[in-house]
């Protein structure tokens, strides 16, 4: 069943009915101020940091789902709507919701009166801008009153939803004409505050929520919106909102519109009163006349607009397949973007007040937005790199206003540290940018311990081999890509974080995974030392590397698959030998990845078995069987019902692993086959059973074993949306970036005969058709570019702006 369709011309998703199986929500601000937005006007706002400058209060878990937002109210004699049905629910005569790339616009009618709510963040600027326009579409003149309401934050969200005692006496406003000023903390440490404008005259207003709802009243049918007006209240404490009213007289035909916006603004310390606490309102009015007309609006509209264009036409494919043309074109390069945004902080499973910036989770983000934004991976890259330890271990996490490794969580999750060498590898194929190597980037951000970036990556690279165990395999430490294999914790305590309980480092368990990765990226390692001609260095890496895979082959294979790991006892996980969790999905990914057993017969093996015991309809588990109770040498894993997250979930994350591994061993039909399983496009008829946003990737598909198989959870925030781009545009499509060229090694279905790609690489813009006349699912025949044939696969670099490229497999 499906809730709307995509319209791809437009670059939307359009909701038609609003009862989706969960909201449904957009990500609004490509810069500093963010709003998440539902379908219905649900959601939030905040500033950099979802915890520390939450602008407007959501609570999570509540019921009804979904009531805090950005709604506005209709009051059409004593019928009460909102455009986006919630929270009235009153039924309406149309409802529709377009997310497009950075705006929203949700547009309802009732009794021909249509009034629609256009959304964007513009490029730049702090501020969430919200037209509203109201349409008489009735043969006779109508009067209308018109409320908008927000409830702000009073800043910090964890302290906003524990500390009553206090806050319940905190709470200040200013109202200066139609302009609500949220102004709590500001006369002491804040040098912030928020103003909630109309830019037209307004009739009434509240700040105080227990005047604009009724202290027993609720969302669905506020007090003042019944009274048809607000009553001007100035909010003391208790609960600070805004609230507009505005009464329409319409004409038969009449069109009005009002631009209501949320500003943030930071004042100097010096300048922040203009009298006794009488703040600055300077920087707020500055802000809000660059956006007080309908001109304004639209100019900054289409510069989002262009912002968007620019950014996805940097990769544009064009296929006989729409699902896939739009996951490249749009919706998996959009959401590529939204994690580098957002990393894990906040989304509608991701309450913004837990956990910063991942380290690993960044570094892999980035393998999907790096083409579109170069120079901000460049930096992400450094501020990563400076949260390194000293030892080459990494903090696991880090806060983004402060940019500082978090020392609660602290280090020792030991594939963290590769992951730096994999994301600086994949920097410098896109841009060629060789300098970066030599920024000189702190350790533990400490500007005294700094050393170049390639020193970053030696100690990255050194750190596995610092730390292996009995099998000289990785030491797994907290646990590595799998936060929920821990090996080294034996929780008994109920509410104890499986994370950081137990010995960050066991001399005993090994990881398998880490093995793989090690060799994947360690070759990556050698091929840039050798670039810098240092090549005794790159000899021992490879050395290193090749040592690795052997000890993969004697002790980390099974029989028919890769092992999972050894555990505190030194006993197998992931082995036949055991009765549950018998085969994993992640190091069969990454060693086939790595190619490892590719020429000995392993890989295939691993993929088959990967075929007949861990795929389903909907994808692949991440193991079998699952687990049924709870082990204490194991962790979190056997914490979850089986079927769900890492225990036998579908984890989007690591299919494309197995996809990428199926293009290594030049499987064209069985990879897309597989990409298909968890794509989001191709789920979308059966959105009742997948339940997230057709357009975006979950992180977790509930598995076989569990009750709700197919169903998924925590969409959009998840390392899934740069790996299924990166193995459709790379894997199957075949644009490599390399070092000295595109090069182009497709793996497609043997069905497919022909397909375009538009890839801005390096300054030029490529202008590639592949083709396909012997149905081949690998193997590049002949390159011919500009007209010339080259030799092998690798398009050399040029300084033009276009070049034409035809390629025959
Ligand atoms: C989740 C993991 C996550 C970890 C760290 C666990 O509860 O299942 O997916 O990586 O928490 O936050
Ligand atoms: C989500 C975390 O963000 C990620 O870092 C981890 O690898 C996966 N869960 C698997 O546990």
């Amino acid at each position: 069943m499906q809730y709307g369709h995509f319209d791809d011309k437009n670059r939307e998703y359009v909701i038609t009915d609003w009862e989706t199986p969960l909201p449904w929500i957009n990500y609004l601000g490509s810069d500093d101020f963010f709003t998440l937005l539902s379908n219905t006007a649900g959601g939030y706002a905040f500033y950099k940091d979802a915890r520390l400058r939450r602008i407007t209060r959501y609570r999570y878990n509540n019921l009804p789902l979904d009531q805090d937002g950005f709604h506005i109210y209709i009051k059409d004699n004593k019928t009460v709507w909102n455009p986006g049905c919630r929270p009235c629910g009153t039924k309406l005569d149309s409802y529709e919701c377009r997310h497009g790339m950075g705006y929203s616009v949700i547009t309802g009618s009732r009794n021909r009166i249509e009034v629609s709510q256009e959304f964007y963040v513009p490029k730049n600027d702090n501020i969430l801008l919200m037209r509203v326009t109201v349409k008489n579409k009735d043969k006779k003149d109508r009067n209308i009153d018109l409320f908008s309401f927000v409830e702000f934050c009073l800043w910090d969200a964890q302290d906003d939803t524990t500390n009553f005692q206090r806050n319940y006496s905190t709470g200040e406003v200013e109202v200066e004409g139609s302009v609500i000023y949220h102004k709590t903390e500001y006369r002491e440490r804040r040098n912030h505050y928020a103003a909630f404008f109309a830019n037209r005259k307004v009739d009434s207003f509240d700040t105080s929520r227990d005047a604009f709802m009724g202290v027993y009243g609720t969302p669905a049918s506020p007090l003042a919106v019944s009274n048809g007006k607000c009553s001007d209240s100035i909010a003391h404490g208790w609960q600070p909102v805004g609230a507009h009213h505005i009464h329409l007289d319409l004409k038969a035909g009449e069109t009005y519109d009002v631009i209501f916006g949320l500003a943030y603004v930071e004042v100097p310390e010096r300048k922040k009163f203009i009298a006794p606490s009488v703040i600055n309102k300077e920087p707020a009015r500055k802000l809000i006349q660059k956006y007080d007309t309908n001109e304004k609006f639209d100019a900054g509209f289409k510069k989002l607009h262009s912002f968007w264009d620019r950014l996805l036409s940097r990769f544009e494919v064009s296929t006989s397949n729409d699902k896939v043309n739009r996951m490249v074109n749009i919706w998996n390069a959009y959401q590529c973007m939204v994690t580098f945004n957002m990393s894990r902080s906040a989304s509608y499973y991701e309450s913004g007040i837990g956990r910063g910036m991942g380290f690993r989770d960044s570094c892999q983000d980035l393998l999907g937005f790096v083409h579109m934004i170069p120079e901000r991976a460049r930096q992400r890259i450094l501020d990563i790199a400076a949260t390194q330890k000293e030892d080459g271990g990494a903090y696991h996490q880090y806060q983004p206003l402060t940019k500082k490794g978090n020392s609660d969580i602290g280090g020792g999750f030991n594939d963290d540290p590769l992951w730096l060498i994999a994301c600086t590898d994949a920097y410098i194929r896109e841009t060629g940018d060789w300098d970066i190597l030599k920024e000189k980037v702190d350790f533990d951000n400490k500007p005294e311990l700094a050393d170049t970036l390639l020193e970053h990556l030696r100690r990255s690279f050194n750190y596995t081999l610092n730390n292996l165990g009995p099998h000289k395999l990785p030491l797994i430490g907290r646990a590595d890509w799998n936060d929920c294999m821990n090996l080294n914790c034996f929780s008994k305590h109920p509410g104890e974080s499986f994370q950081i309980t137990g010995p960050s480092e066991g001399p005993v368990a090994e990881s398998v995974f880490i093995a793989g990765m090690f060799v994947k990226y360690g070759k990556a390692y050698a091929q840039l030392l050798r670039h810098l001609e240092k090549n005794d260095e790159a000899k021992k890496a490879d050395k290193a590397v090749k040592e690795m895979e052997k000890a993969v082959l004697k002790d980390g294979w099974d029989g028919s698959w890769f092992l999972r790991a050894y555990d505190a006892f030194g006993k197998k996980v992931g082995s036949h030998y055991n009765t549950e969790g018998q085969i994993f999905i992640e190091p069969q990914g990454m060693c086939v990845m790595a190619g490892i057993g590719t020429e000995t017969g392993e890989a295939q093996k691993a993929l088959d078995s990967v075929q007949e015991r861990l795929e389903t309809k909907y994808g692949i588990v991440l193991l079998n069987p699952a687990y049924t109770t709870y082990k204490l040498n194991l962790g979190e894993i056997s914490s979850y019902p089986p079927g769900y997250k890492e225990n036998a979930g579908i984890f989007c994350h690591n299919n494309p692993w197995i996809i990428f591994a199926e293009t290594v061993m030049g499987h064209g039909d069985r990879a897309f086959e597989l990409y298909k399983k968890t794509c989001p496009t191709f789920l979308e008829e059966i959105s009742e059973i997948h339940r997230t946003e057709p357009y975006v990737y979950c992180q977790m598909v509930a598995g076989k074993d569990a009750p709700t198989f197919g169903e998924g959870k925590n969409s959009w925030l998840t390392g899934t949306a740069a790996w299924t781009f990166t193995v459709l545009t790379q894997g199957i499509l075949g644009i490599q970036p390399d070092y000295n060229g595109l090069r182009i090694d497709p793996c497609i279905p043997k069905k497919v005969k022909e397909y375009t790609v538009n890839r801005l690489f390096r300054g030029t813009m490529y202008h590639i058709v592949i083709r396909n006349p012997h149905k081949a699912e690998k193997g590049v025949k002949e390159l011919i570019v500009d007209g010339q044939h080259v030799d092998g696969n690798v398009i050399p670099l040029v300084s033009k702006k276009n070049v034409n490229v035809e390629v025959i497999m």
